[in-house]
Parts: C-alpha cells; structure tokens; sequence
C-alpha cells in the first residue's frame, strides 16, 4: 500500500481549472519531484494534500482518506519563520505547539547546523534549513517541500539535498516541488512533470528520458534568424531530438546552415529539459 494516494484531484479558483485531474502515489522511502514551470499548480496541489484546501478528488494516506493532517510536515515556499527572533526561539515556538521541549530544539540545531542568531541575519541557507527541522517537529511519515532550494546558491542547494536524502533514508515520505530539472534529476526516485494543471507523465528520469524517444539531441550553437520546422530553440542554439543521430546529423545541420551561422555542432544525451520541451512544447524556464 502506498503511503499517499493522490487520485483524480481537480481544483478550480473561480472559473479557471488550475489541476486538472492530477493522480500519483508516493512510497515510504520515496523522493517524489513535481517538475513544471511556474503557474503550473504545484503549490496548489500541495496545499490541497498538507492543507486540506478544497478539491474534488481524494487524497489517500496509508489507504484511508486523509483526514488528521499532523502526519505530514509541509515546508511552504514562503517563510514561516519570526525574522526578528532568534533560530531557536522559532524552533522552540513550533516545539511547544507540539509538545516537545527546547532540548529537542537544540538537538536539532546542532544536527542542521543552524547557528543561534536572529532569523534576519542567516542565510537563505540556513533559513531553509530551519523551515525544514519545523516542518520536522511533529516527526511526519510525509514530508511536503514546495520548491526548497529556490534562490539558494548552489552550496547551500547541495546542502539542503543532502538533508532531504538523509531524511528519506530514515523512511520518510518526500514531495518536493521544483522548476530546477537538475533538482529533479540528481535528487527524485521519480518525476512527475506538471504542466497547466496536468500531470504529464510519472517515472524514474531514465524511464522518462527513454519513454520520450530522444535518443540524442543534436545541438547547433550559432545565430539564427529562425527556427526551422522541427527544431526548437534553447537559449541561442537550436536543438534537434533524434533518434538516430548518425542519420539526421548531416541534413539538421544543412537545415539549420539555411537560417543562420553555425559555431559549433554538439550532440549530447537528452536532458529532463529536452523530456519536458518534448511533452509540452515550452521551456522549464522562461
Ligand atoms: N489563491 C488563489 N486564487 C486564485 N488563483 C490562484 C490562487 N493560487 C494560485 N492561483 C493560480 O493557480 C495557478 C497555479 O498556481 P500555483 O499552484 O501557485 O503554481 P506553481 O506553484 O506551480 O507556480 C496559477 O495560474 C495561479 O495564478
Ligand atoms: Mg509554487
């Protein structure tokens, strides 16, 4: 049995349909990435699991419909954070409400190495760290992560990944959010892609890359006027998903020689950015 159950989950705000029959489910043990670009409802899927928010749709933990949800601990995209306390006091404040005194607190401090200053004076970082030992405090089976590396450079990023990994070693239950493909692809047991409010596929990165049928991806740095039929552009390349490279090399490169100046021809395994331009037709990031 599954740990969540998330099953033909719909939401509208007002006439606008922003989930759009969403269904997966997550294992213990399991690091589960909802990737797509902004505005494509991630925050609202997991407010509706970790904040009960109205939907159609039902949200199964363990096989019943989710009812107490002190099961989950659920790190909001924006801060819940006291700027002007200190780290401890925040963290003793979320203790209390669950009954846990300051040793655990400091415990946890020492072990996310969170130093004792005021909220206002960490780092994003450390501040992201802090958010997480909260959401922590109730010991969840399910943790919710929505996007908790957005904006950190990449040491505190790699930090934070290694807090999440720990924390799934310890059997937890974990959905994070993310438009960083790098995110979903060195940390997730399996991606979902969510594009519109729609779940578009479900699976390891492997099995993504291999199910989207780019066995390679021809790319041609340049300048370019235009996009040919068959291309699309990433940043100021243009990029051909083939399946057999070899073959398509020698025209892609006549074609794109037709609508500009070629600097240089690289062909590179696919990325989970190429998967999702397949399957949406638009970029992660625009
Ligand atoms: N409280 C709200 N009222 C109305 N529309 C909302 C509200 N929250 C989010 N939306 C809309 O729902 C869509 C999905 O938003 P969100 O879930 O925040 O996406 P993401 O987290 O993937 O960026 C967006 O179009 C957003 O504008
Ligand atoms: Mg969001």
């Amino acid at each position: 049995m599954p740990l969540l159950e998330v099953k033909s989950v719909t939401k509208y705000y007002g006439k606008k349909r922003v989930l759009d029959n969403v269904s997966f489910s997550l294992e213990k043990g399991e690091i589960l990435a909802l990737l797509g670009p902004n505005g494509a409802g991630k925050t609202t899927l997991m407010r509706i699991i970790a904040e009960g928010l109205s939907h159609r749709g039902h949200v199964f933990f363990k096989g019943k419909i989710l009812k107490d949800r002190s099961v989950i601990g659920y790190c909001p995209q924006e801060g819940i954070l006291y700027e002007d306390l200190s780290a401890y006091a925040n963290l003793k404040f979320y203790s209390y409400l669950h009954k846990r005194d300051g040793r655990w607190a400091r415990k946890m401090m020492e072990k996310f190495e969170i130093p004792d200053k005021k909220v206002k004076e960490l780092s994003g970082g450390m501040k992201k760290r802090l958010s997480i030992v909260i959401a922590l405090v109730g010991e969840p089976e399910l943790l919710i992560l929505d996007e908790p590396t957005v904006g950190l450079d990449v040491e505190s990023r790699h930090q934070v990944w290694e807090i999440i990994r720990s924390l799934r070693e310890e059997g937890k239950g974990i959905i994070l959010s993310t438009h960083y493909m790098e995110e979903a692809e060195h940390l997730a047991d399996r991606v979902a892609i969510i594009n519109e409010g729609k779940i578009i596929s479900v699976d390891t990165v492997d099995e993504l890359k291999r199910s989207s049928g780019i066995k390679s991806a021809i790319e041609i740095r340049g300048l370019f006027q235009e996009i040919p039929e068959g291309f699309v552009r990433e940043n100021s390349s243009l990029v051909f998903y083939s399946q057999e490279p070899k073959r398509d090399l020698v025209n892609v490169v006549i074609l794109a020689s037709k609508v500009g100046k070629i600097k240089e021809v690289v062909v590179r395994e696919p990325t989970l950015e190429d998967v999702f331009i397949k399957l949406t037709g638009r970029r992660l990031k625009e």
